[in-house]
């Protein structure tokens, strides 16, 4: 029995010194060592050996068991290696070809839409502006006349932010509109102004197609001597003309704002039909845009601009709507909803 056992060990390591590759390798182990295997068998008939033989023959297999299993482990690694070595110097490895795509993302079209009324705005002697999308109580309404006791403030669902109060200003807010930075940019830098001021900004919305709780706006606002709502005009028929590539009409309509006195609605001629009327203007051959009017007193006054010396003009849009606009999307939701499928066609 012990011969016997010598010779199966021979026999097999033999065996796994001609293996040439993994596979042959795994078969010679089945064969040996599997649970079928010539060893396991030996080993299984071990328990009905008499008590002098078995202590021997128990021990001997177990030790060339675990030879055996060394001997594979060693031999597996040494062929892995060589495997690997071997795809490396293939002829067929091409090491000119080029690597697998990298995709590389871009612009978000909101970002893009923003850039673009950017830089015509700039052609026109506009600069950008920045504010705080936390902003205080007093900046976005107060500042803006609309104090807290006024109704105006029903037409912006707000969001207040708890626990953080400015120590000049009291309550902070996330800010509803661009509209605050007009009274920062006056207290800062003075009259006379052109300045555009594109961002962020939140209500306290139930949301559906055409609300949305985080949207962007731009607002722009010139300051100066002897200008009126003429100048008004002409700037915002310039900036869509240009947007859209085609000539574009622009209509006032009255409108309130507490901060602007007179206020105004500003549409501006169809796109899609020219004027003649489509389900998009709803018939009218109009499409409702931004709000817009003359800077009201009180704001100038809280900018500290005196309002006897200067005018001013300010107007209000959003980003999503032009761009809804501009490509036909439906649903506000999809700008900031993250899915590709609708970012990727921009
Ligand atoms: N801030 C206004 C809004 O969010 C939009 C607006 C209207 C801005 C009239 C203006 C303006 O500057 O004059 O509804």
């Amino acid at each position: 029995m012990e011969q016997q056992l010598q010779q199966l060990k021979q026999a097999c390591l033999d065996a796994i010194s001609k293996a040439e590759d993994l596979h042959q390798l795994e078969e010679i182990e089945i064969k040996y060592i599997g649970r079928k295997g010539e060893l396991t068998n030996i080993l299984r008939g071990v328990k009905d050996l008499n008590d002098i033989e078995k202590p021997v023959i128990g021990k001997l297999s177990n030790e060339i068991k675990l030879h055996l299993e060394a001997e594979f482990k060693k031999h597996k690694s040494a062929l892995e290696n060589k495997e690997i070595s071997k795809s490396l110097h293939d002829d067929t490895f091409d090491t000119t070809a080029p690597g697998p795509d990298i995709e590389v993302g871009h612009i978000h079209i909101l970002s893009q839409l923003q850039k673009e009324v950017e830089s015509i705005f700039a052609s026109m002697g506009f600069s950008v502006m920045d504010g705080p999308e936390v902003e205080s109580e007093y900046y976005c309404f107060e500042g803006l006349n609309i104090p807290s006791w006024h109704l105006a403030r029903d037409m912006q669902d707000t969001f207040f932010i708890k626990n953080k109060q400015d120590k000049k200003h009291g309550k902070m807010v996330l800010r509803t509109q661009t509209s605050p930075v007009q009274v920062r940019t006056m207290e800062k830098f003075g009259a006379p102004l052109r300045v555009i001021v594109p961002g962020r900004t939140f209500r306290y919305e139930a949301t559906d197609a055409t609300h949305e709780s985080t949207f962007h706006q731009v607002e722009g606002f010139m300051v100066d001597k002897d200008i009126s709502i003429a100048n008004l005009k002409g700037v915002l028929k310039e900036f869509l003309t240009r947007l859209f590539g085609k000539e574009v009409s622009v209509r006032f309509r009255p409108g309130y704002f507490p901060f602007v006195e007179p206020g105004l609605e500003v549409d501006f001629s169809c796109l899609l039909c020219g004027g003649k009327g489509c389900r998009v203007c709803k018939h009218t051959g109009w499409v409702e845009f931004m709000g817009a009017g003359m800077i009201h007193q009180n704001v100038l006054k809280a900018g500290g601009i005196d309002s006897k010396k200067w005018q001013g003009w300010a107007f209000g849009f959003g980003l999503e709507r032009l761009a809804m606009m501009r490509h036909g999307i439906d649903d506000i939701r999809l700008f900031l909803g993250g899915d590709l499928r609708f970012i990727n066609q921009f």
